[in-house]
């Protein structure tokens, strides 16, 4: 909970999160119960003593000293998924905890090429991933959809066989989205081009992880190079005005991961974060996740920090969840439900 009287309002504000990637909500407790019940073995404690124990695991996570450290923790961990129900128990616990928080929309990336690398078919991953959204709509009735990514470590050819496979899927509906992660520094978005464009020709969804350990010159290329709708991170633009002004005059929209950012190291605290400048300059940006099991929160404690570390009025969030809400990849009906939460949430805070 933040330090601030503002939590009840933070929390009664109808969220909505663009970016979170699924594998990344594997809290410690199910990935030791898993790797057990599928006999994986993880590294033994004599090869990284941070696999000892859950307390050690999470230990461990507030180490991270950068966007690959992380990256270590977070492949090995989703090697416990093996079974349908496996991804669908790994998304219905996420949606359970999104939904206490406040989520009303939800559009969450996963990764197929980690798992199918790993011998697991890619149909297993999306039934289970689309069995725990059914149920979440029901139960929680939080709306949700799934965003595919390009693993950019890897080869783009492998990225580009990857999407083909995706691309029924993403005729149906079933996947809303194309977007691009894993290590930035060195893999810059125009290498993913053909996807991409192809993913634009067709009419779908773009967005890729911009500006979050490299510089504006992602940012840039990103939008000019694949032309994504969104930048996922994207806390860059302050280096170079012209871009900035682009991303404001085309109304792309930045998906800020406050403790992320500060748990690998991009910045020291919270405060140094561009939020007071994007907000002034008319930047739309959501604030999101990212991976709240390695990253110490879920999307309330993001919205908390930012409200420790920058005392935004009520106005201010009520922009902030407007533009997220209008960012959002659903449905105009779906939008207009949500914009009405917010209203009702303003009303009744004042
Ligand atoms: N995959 C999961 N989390 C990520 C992050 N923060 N940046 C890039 N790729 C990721
Ligand atoms: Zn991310």
């Amino acid at each position: 909970m933040c330090k601030d009287s503002m939590h009840e309002f933070l929390q009664a504000l109808p969220k909505c999160e663009h970016h979170m990637h699924i594998e990344g909500s594997l809290e410690p407790e199910l990935l030791f119960a898993l790797a057990a019940r599928n006999k994986i073995s993880l590294p033994s404690p004599s090869e990284d003593p941070a696999f000892e124990s859950i307390s050690t695991l999470l230990a461990r996570y507030r180490r991270f000293t950068s966007l690959d450290d992380f990256l270590h923790y977070y492949f090995i961990g989703m090697s416990v998924l093996i079974t349908p129900s496996d991804f669908e128990s790994l998304a219905y616990a996420y949606f359970k905890r999104a939904h206490a928080d406040g989520v009303a929309h939800a559009e969450v990336f996963f990764d197929p090429q980690a798992h199918t690398a790993r011998g697991i078919a890619y149909e297993t991953v999306i039934s289970g991933f689309t069995a725990a959204q059914k149920r979440a709509l029901h139960d929680f009735k939080i709306t949700s959809e799934l965003i595919v990514c390009i693993l950019r470590h890897l080869p783009a050819s492998e990225g580009e066989e990857m999407y083909r496979q995706c691309i029924p899927d993403m005729e149906t509906g079933v996947i809303k989205g194309l977007g691009l992660s894993s290590t930035e520094k060195g893999n810059p978005p125009s290498l993913f081009k053909a996807s991409f464009l192809d993913a634009e020709k067709r009419g779908f969804h773009r967005t890729a992880h911009a500006g979050e350990e490299a510089g504006v010159e992602y940012m840039a290329e990103a939008l000019h190079e694949i032309h994504v709708q969104r930048a996922d991170h994207g806390i860059k633009l302050v280096e170079d005005e012209s871009v900035m002004q682009e991303f404001v005059d085309k109304k792309i929209m930045v998906t800020m991961c406050p403790l992320s950012n500060v748990e690998l190291r991009c910045v020291k605290h919270v405060r140094e974060l561009p939020i007071r400048k994007y907000l002034d300059a008319g930047v739309r940006f959501s604030i999101n996740s990212d991976d709240p099991a390695y990253f110490g929160g879920y999307i309330l404690d993001n919205y908390c920090a930012v409200q420790d570390a920058f005392d935004l009025s009520k106005k201010e969030w009520e922009t902030i969840v407007r533009n997220s809400i209008e960012g959002s990849w659903c449905s105009q009906q779906r939008k207009t439900e949500m914009i009405a939460l917010l209203e009702d949430v303003m009303r009744k805070s004042t």
